[in-house]
């Protein structure tokens, strides 16, 4: 039996990675059938490709990239590969410089694999829109975390302040979200509506609050399923830079509301988590920091939502003449508005003409 490339390794091992040889000679051994089924598995995923309908390159390239045989035969192979580096990694001695480089290179294309793979999951494709359902699904588990972050409590207190709700009124909820407002409504007998197009924060917003009623709702359809003339005050927090067509969608709002009711709408205005954070600081009593830290995984995961809120240049932050135009616009009467959340916010109070 020829066992050169098994010299090459053992060279490899003595002269350039100062290991062990005879470990590392193991571990290529132990890695080399992974190392080929992975690349037998991604042959098999293009002839897979091609066999299919709609054959034009662009369709097959795409095809490939999609197909699960090739992640995992990808993943497989570059594990496989990877297995006897690991030994090298942390006993070596003395590693080249173009070492490094390529173990750079793959990590940095398995990170931008990754990242492509995380933004195609958030952003799912509906009938030609952009949704963020995986998105509002992954903060649905994280987003109570936010009621230990006070300029949230501050904001949800302010909502609620502005709102002045009153017994037998019915009031609506658009992207109401785990249902904080509704759980943070001190005034009984009102009759809650929150409307959300999220199934994770509906049923957390369900738990909290079983009285009101909940409503699996997408705001871009632009026909809220209430009646006309039907509303004494709406609200909507920190929801509508989801919204592409903020006229229809306050058209609509407008439709729902009775004559003089009351919209209580806040949106950020601008990007920027400092002024929150810095808030949050300001705001917050030492046990609060205390929480803050504990609860820390929780703040990184919202955080990073937040950046890609912030970031991705998908969503809307409607300029305050922008918003103030539209809500005249589609008949109300603006009566306050207030900058809040870090100034990162701006609520507006308006009356349905
Ligand atoms: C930042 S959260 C705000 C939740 C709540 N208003 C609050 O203040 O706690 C945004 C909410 O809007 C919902 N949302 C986003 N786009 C939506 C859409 N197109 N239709 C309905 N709800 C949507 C999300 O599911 C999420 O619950």
């Amino acid at each position: 039996m020829n066992l050169g490339i098994f010299k090459t390794y053992n060279d490899l091992a003595i002269n350039t990675y100062h290991v062990d040889p005879k470990i590392f000679v193991a571990l290529v051994l132990i890695s080399v059938p992974f190392y080929w089924y992975g690349w037998l598995m991604i042959v098999r995923s293009i002839f897979k490709s091609k066999s299919k309908e709609g054959n034009n390159g662009r369709i097959i390239i795409e095809r490939f990239f999609n197909n699960r045989e090739f992640k995992i035969g990808l993943i497989i192979n570059r594990l496989a590969w990877f297995l006897p580096y690991v030994y090298i990694i942390f006993w070596g001695q003395n590693l080249p410089m173009w070492f490094w480089l390529m173990l750079s290179i793959w990590i940095i294309f398995f990170i931008c694999l990754f990242t492509l793979k995380i933004r195609r999951i958030i952003i799912t494709p509906d009938g030609g829109r952009k949704q963020y359902r995986y998105l509002w699904k992954i903060y649905a588990y994280f987003y109570d975390g936010l009621l230990i972050f006070k300029p949230y409590q501050s904001l949800i207190e302010l909502i609620l302040e502005k709102a002045d709700l009153k017994k037998g009124e019915s009031v609506v909820d658009l992207g109401c979200g785990t249902g904080n407002i509704e759980k943070m409504t001190q005034v009984g007998g009102v009759d809650f509506y929150g409307l959300d197009f999220s199934d994770e924060m509906l049923k957390r917003a369900e738990r909290k609050c079983p009285d009101y009623k909940f409503i699996n709702y997408n705001l871009t359809d632009y026909n809220i399923p209430l009646e006309s003339n039907f509303a004494d005050k709406v609200i909507s927090n920190n929801v509508i830079y989801n919204i592409k067509d903020i006229e229809k969608f306050c058209k609509d709002v407008n439709r729902i509301m009775k004559p003089g009711g009351i919209l209580i709408l806040s949106t950020s205005i601008k990007s920027g988590l400092k002024p929150i954070a810095i808030e949050h600081f300001k705001l917050s009593k030492p046990i609060d920091l205390l929480k803050s830290v504990i609860f820390l995984p929780k703040f990184l995961i919202i955080l990073i939502l937040n950046i890609f809120i912030d970031r991705s240049g998908d969503f809307y932050f409607y300029s305050e003449e922008r918003l103030q135009k539209v809500l005249r616009e589609s008949g109300f009467n603006i009566r306050e508005k207030i900058y809040c959340y870090g100034d990162v916010n701006l609520l507006i109070t308006a009356e349905a003409l």
